[in-house]
């Protein structure tokens, strides 16, 4: 049975897949980590600011660690107002938590990005290996950290594993500063004032994935049989690729006096034209048989669905 510590657990991704691997692995067995000192969560949890090396050192030494999913991060948007943090955390913290996997035994899981594509990179159904070159401060800590897992798995033998994720969205959580965030916006926003203002343009599409399939490919990649991964760090995921027309469209077959208009924020607009519009995920289908299943109206109609309850609507 793995005994896994989670950092960023308190954010978007962490706050639902602690719960999984709980249900999975044990409840004593998952160590939910945050920056704060104090949380009202239920389980186990330590302070772990990744920047901190000794902090992550002392968790791992304590719980008798043999897996890390790391997921402490600045995404996207905040990155790109605070390059010089997203540097620190997501480069230094990688570093940290690789340093002390390597010295530990541990495994890691951490997630890339669709942002670790660029302009360069051809936008439809992009391949498993091609041009990256991102063009945003978030990116380029993503692409090199794709890097830095394959290179401690080939130097060090560290049981690296990943996935490039697409814009993710749920409704337990808020996400925390990206450039798909949009599309869990406007399902609040739907609900609460049956209009949205949307700060990407209508034709823009970017790769997305209901979060219970996102929680499927960590458990699965970490449970996969290595001999069979050929990738093992990076691997491009998707279920479903929209705009923001396509998912106002989906909302409306279910809210129809709901209604949406546009002011688009351009640093957010220019993120998201350098990345992909869809990606081919064929290698993480072979590799480990990753099998998606929600599709947009699905994921529409089960978020309404859950959101209502939470909202008390
Ligand atoms: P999030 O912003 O919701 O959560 C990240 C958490 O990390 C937050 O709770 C934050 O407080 C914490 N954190 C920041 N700096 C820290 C530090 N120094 N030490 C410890 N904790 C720190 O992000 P998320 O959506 O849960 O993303 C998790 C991972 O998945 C990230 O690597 C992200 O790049 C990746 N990812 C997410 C998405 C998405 O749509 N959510 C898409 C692609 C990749
Ligand atoms: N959802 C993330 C972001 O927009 C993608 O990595 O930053």
């Amino acid at each position: 049975m793995k005994k896994v510590l989670v950092t960023g657990a308190l954010g978007q991704i962490g706050s639902e897949l602690v719960v999984k691997l709980r249900d999975v692995y044990g409840e004593n067995n998952v160590i939910a980590s945050g920056r704060s000192e104090n949380v009202t969560t239920h389980g186990l949890y330590e302070q772990v600011d990744v920047t901190d090396p000794n902090q992550i050192f002392q968790a791992v030494k304590k719980h008798n660690v043999d897996w890390v999913v790391h997921l402490a991060a600045i995404l996207s948007a905040v990155g790109e107002n605070k390059p010089s943090a997203a540097y620190n955390v997501n480069m230094g913290g990688l570093f940290n938590i690789l340093e002390v996997a390597r010295e530990e035994g541990c495994g890691v899981f951490t997630p890339s990005s669709i942002a670790a594509f660029g302009p360069d990179t051809p936008k439809v159904n992009t391949p498993q290996d091609t041009i990256q070159r991102p063009t945003t401060m978030y990116g380029v800590t993503k692409v090199a950290g794709e890097l830095l897992c394959d290179y401690y798995y080939k130097r060090f033998g560290v049981d690296t594993r990943g996935v490039r994720f697409p814009g993710l969205i749920s409704y337990e959580t808020l996400p925390g500063g990206g450039t798909t965030d949009y599309a869990v916006h406007i399902y609040y926003e739907a609900l609460k004032e049956k209009k949205f203002t949307c700060p990407l343009d209508k034709n823009t599409y970017m790769d997305m994935m209901y979060m219970p399939d996102a929680l499927d490919a960590i458990v699965k990649l970490m449970e996969a049989d290595p001999s069979k991964l050929i990738h093992r760090n990076a691997f491009n995921i998707a279920s479903m690729s929209f705009c923001p027309e396509d998912i106002y469209s989906s909302i409306k077959k279910i809210i129809p006096d709901f209604t949406m208009n546009y002011d688009v924020n351009s640093v957010l607009q220019n993120i998201a034209n350098s990345w992909p519009d869809s990606l081919d995920d064929s290698a993480a289908r072979a590799e480990w048989g990753w099998d998606p299943k929600y599709n947009l109206d699905s994921m529409t109609k089960d978020m309404l669905d859950k959101l209502k309850i939470k909202l008390n609507l």
